[in-house]
């Protein structure tokens, strides 16, 4: 598929046919796009979770649903999802980066950082597994855990403190959903959001 398509065609998925499993070797190309992000001093300190197993997929369900959204119609659809990959963020990992030689901050201050780094690099991750989602045919939903929850993620599934998780992404066949009423906003154009040679231009 062309590039522009691809980022023409994405948009979140939030309803997969249960019955039509992603091929393993389609979820191993995904996780390849991922590892090929970008990241700041190549830190790469990202990590994935990824569950295929109904019964790993119920227990994320479980854990990271708040009380009473179980029957909503946003969980029905996100729940037919055959993957789940959850992309976590390490902050250690960068600072322990940055305090190598070549770098020198060995203070491990996170005050250097102009914006945590970490996190953005997950994201730039995520955004290639999304992208290579709609070049595979397949839908995708990126959406948050909730904070209140995240300890209890992390128990069950066993991650280790310095993990983060910046979101979790529902992967599967798209069937019909129901749209974000967020899209009510209307997409904010280029010349909305550009602002060329001087910011009050
Ligand atoms: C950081 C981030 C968090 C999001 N969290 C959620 C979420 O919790 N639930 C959800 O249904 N969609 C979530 N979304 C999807 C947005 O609602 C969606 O990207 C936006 O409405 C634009 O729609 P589109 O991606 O289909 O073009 C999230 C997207 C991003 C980038």
């Amino acid at each position: 598929m062309e590039f522009s398509e691809v980022v023409r065609r994405r948009r979140m998925v939030r309803n997969y046919d249960p019955d039509r499993p992603v091929p393993a070797e389609v979820v191993d190309r995904l996780l390849g796009y991922a590892v090929h992000a970008p990241s700041t001093g190549f830190s790469q300190g990202w990590g994935f979770l990824v569950l295929t197993e109904a019964a790993d997929r119920d227990l994320f369900w479980q854990v990271t649903t708040p009380d009473g959204l179980d029957d909503s119609p946003w969980s029905a659809g996100m729940r037919n999802a055959p993957v789940i990959i959850v992309p976590h963020s390490n902050r250690d990992a960068y600072l322990d980066r940055y305090a190598e030689p070549d770098k020198g901050w060995t203070d491990r201050d996170p005050e250097r950082w102009p914006v945590p780094y970490w996190h953005i690099d997950a994201g730039f991750a995520s955004m290639l597994m999304l992208l290579g989602v709609v070049d595979e045919g397949l839908g995708a939903c990126f959406f948050g855990v909730p904070p209140d929850l995240t300890a209890g993620y992390r128990a069950a599934f066993e991650v280790p403190d310095e993990f983060t998780p910046i979101g979790a992404i529902t992967i599967g066949y798209g069937v019909k959903d129901r749209r974000s009423p967020s899209l009510a906003r209307g997409r904010r154009e280029v010349p909305v959001v550009t602002h060329r040679g001087r910011w009050g231009g």
